[in-house]
């Protein structure tokens, strides 16, 4: 798939009502409580400048103004969040940030960084758009090995998680842009959380009536296989989530 395609259908696929109906108003394992743990170890600051990168429904864009007294530009390429007090929504690529260069004195992109076509290209923006010693915090899917055919069916469902890799690569990645990891986290049972969240709310959804899944061209059997493949490669150690902070020097 060329990039752009990949980007389009990471869109798209996010932009879908079954997403939010399925993921709630986090798209991302370890909901708010991750969210407000990365915020902590990015020891965020009332009156900071913070850039939600790749902030989806905008919720911890909206989190971190209200708990923590930060402003916030968010960016995503799907323009459909609104402005709140202390948060401004972008239309943007990660990979060409219309933001300016050294204004932000912390950077949050969350369960996103996998998604990205040209991932030096964005760590390079996370770096400019970064003031010298200003935090970058990231949390996201990893993999300890290439994924089966199998896998990358399921991760193509789950839209365009088939080019997570290894914890390492992204500490590479972040380092030759100038970030120095200072934390690192694993939160692995943060995605087994999350597909138990999903099946309940699937229940639910059975018991509601098939006419909403069918609006949602959603197919129950398959989204349960899904489910339990990503369940072993969680179990097996394949697939896990890690939270990372790095410093721009
Ligand atoms: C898994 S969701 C995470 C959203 C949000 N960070 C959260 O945790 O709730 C991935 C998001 O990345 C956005 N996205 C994917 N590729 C992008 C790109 N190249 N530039 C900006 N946003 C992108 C999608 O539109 C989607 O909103």
């Amino acid at each position: 798939m060329d990039p752009a395609t990949v980007k389009a259908c990471c869109a798209a696929a996010y932009s879908h009502d079954a997403v939010a109906v399925l993921l709630g108003d986090s798209y991302h394992p370890g909901g708010l409580a991750l969210t407000r743990r990365l915020a902590d170890q990015l020891k965020l600051r009332p009156g900071q400048r913070v850039a939600d990168v790749a902030c989806g429904p905008g919720t911890t864009a909206r989190l971190l103004a209200a708990e923590y007294g930060v402003s916030v530009d968010g960016v995503d390429l799907n323009p459909s969040t609104v402005d709140t007090p202390g948060v401004r929504f972008h239309p943007g690529d990660a990979e060409q940030i219309p933001l300016p260069s050294n204004a932000f004195d912390a950077l949050v992109c969350e369960c996103a960084f996998c998604t990205f076509p040209d991932k030096q290209a964005a760590a390079a923006e996370f770096a400019r758009l970064l003031r010298p010693g200003g935090r970058l915090g990231l949390t996201d899917i990893t993999i300890t090995r290439h994924l089966t055919t199998e896998l990358t069916g399921l991760a193509g469902w789950i839209a365009c998680l088939a080019d997570a890799r290894p914890v390492s690569a992204y500490a590479g990645l972040l380092s030759d842009a100038g970030l120095c990891i200072t934390h690192r986290e694993s939160h692995d049972a943060a995605i087994s959380r999350m597909l138990d969240q999903i099946e309940a709310r699937l229940t639910l959804l059975r018991i509601a009536g098939a006419d909403w899944l069918d609006a949602a061209r959603l197919d129950p059997a398959a989204v349960a296989r899904h489910l339990d493949l990503a369940r072993r490669a969680v179990a097996d150690g394949t697939i896990g989530y890690t939270l990372l902070v790095a410093e721009k020097s």
